[in-house]
């Protein structure tokens, strides 16, 4: 064989090496890499080659010779990560079953909400936002309260700034006026979003808690409207024989104005504890929403007439899911929350 054919040889032997394990990269070490590798052997050739063909016999040798190294390289990566492979694919009994995922559970405050959306959006109700920093105006004044009126003082509202005043709000009514001064009548919208009050904390009250607000304003409606929708919306909650009960109230921003209240459905209004055995629970506020609030945010009273209603969000869980205590719901014990594992949204 001649030197160049031997050389190609070496070429296509190197090119096409594969180590599958740590031996088989050690006999390529020793042949092609260790002191007494083959290129030993060609070096000591060189007395037999021509003189004026030496210096490109030399080149070429130490080309697979660098060839040879390179090839090392991707020999030992190509074993390491073999064996990383190996060790993923590890697993001691392909037939065991898998060890079930930890699943959270869903927080009693967002399935509550999620569900009392989901029923009014059935009935064509869309959802609407508003900021937790209010002005006075979208808070109080467009809502028709009196310039002293007691919830605009100190204990009931935290302030940010005074004179113009900027405060947390202190209901979510306050999305009712950003939706109405922005959008055109037909309007049906739901306002769901955390409220504060300056209020000492208990087992029944806290300075931050979650209503939904719902307005409707349309031509032609009627407090029969607000009955039924209250109606319609207890018995898909609370469950099918629920009964409602408006009795007359007062907010400043409706007119006449009710306080809702559902047939106790804990002791199907035979008299218990949650329903001060009176067999009716409040679940929140409703009215006509007042001709000066509707003027406040540019609608003409003469043509549309509405509807608004606000609900607690703690109130309602509290009473489907007899918690006792409102504040478990922001107190993050494990216990409180795993409870709520097998609840639906
Ligand atoms: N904003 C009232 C509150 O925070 C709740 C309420 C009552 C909202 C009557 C309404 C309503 O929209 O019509 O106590």
């Amino acid at each position: 064989m001649s030197a160049t054919d031997q050389i190609e040889a070496l070429k296509e032997e190197i090119k096409n090496y594969q180590a599958q394990t740590e031996e088989e990269l050690e006999q390529y070490r020793m042949r092609f890499i260790s002191r007494k590798s083959v290129f030993g052997e060609l070096f000591a050739n060189m007395k037999n080659i021509a003189p004026e063909d030496r210096k490109a016999y030399g080149q070429t040798i130490n080309e697979v010779k660098n060839l040879a190294q390179d090839k090392f390289k991707s020999l030992i990566d190509a074993l390491n990560q073999q064996k990383s492979d190996a060790e993923d694919l590890d697993v001691k009994d392909l037939t065991l079953p898998p060890i079930p995922e930890s699943l959270g559970s869903i927080h009693p405050l967002t399935s509550t909400r999620k569900r009392i959306i989901e029923i009014f959006e059935r009935i064509g109700f869309n959802l609407s936002d508003g900021p937790e920093i209010e002005d006075d105006w979208h808070n109080f004044t467009a809502l028709n309260f009196p310039e002293n009126h007691p919830a605009r003082e100190m204990q009931d509202t935290f302030f940010i700034e005074k004179n113009p005043d900027i405060a947390l709000r202190t209901h979510t009514s306050s999305i009712q006026v950003r939706v109405m001064e922005n959008e055109k009548p037909p309007i049906r919208t739901l306002c769901p979003g955390r409220v504060f009050r300056n209020e000492a904390i208990s087992a029944r009250a806290h300075c931050m808690f979650n209503q939904v607000e719902g307005l409707y304003i349309d031509k032609n409606v009627s407090f029969a409207d607000l009955k039924q929708t209250m109606l319609y919306f207890s018995k898909e909650y609370f469950g099918k024989n629920t009964k409602i009960r408006l009795r007359p109230s007062f907010f400043p921003f409706t007119e006449p104005s009710a306080e809702l209240d559902i047939s106790c459905f804990i002791c199907d209004q035979k008299g218990c504890k949650i329903c001060k055995h009176t067999g009716w629970v409040e679940i929140g506020g409703c009215g006509m929403v007042d001709p000066n609030v509707l003027s406040n945010c540019g609608i003409d009273p003469e043509e549309y007439t509405g509807f608004a209603f606000g609900m607690g969000i703690e109130r309602i869980a509290m009473l489907k899911y007899r918690i006792n205590d409102i504040r478990l719901f922001t107190e993050n014990d494990i216990r409180f929350l795993r409870q709520f594992k097998s609840v639906n949204v």
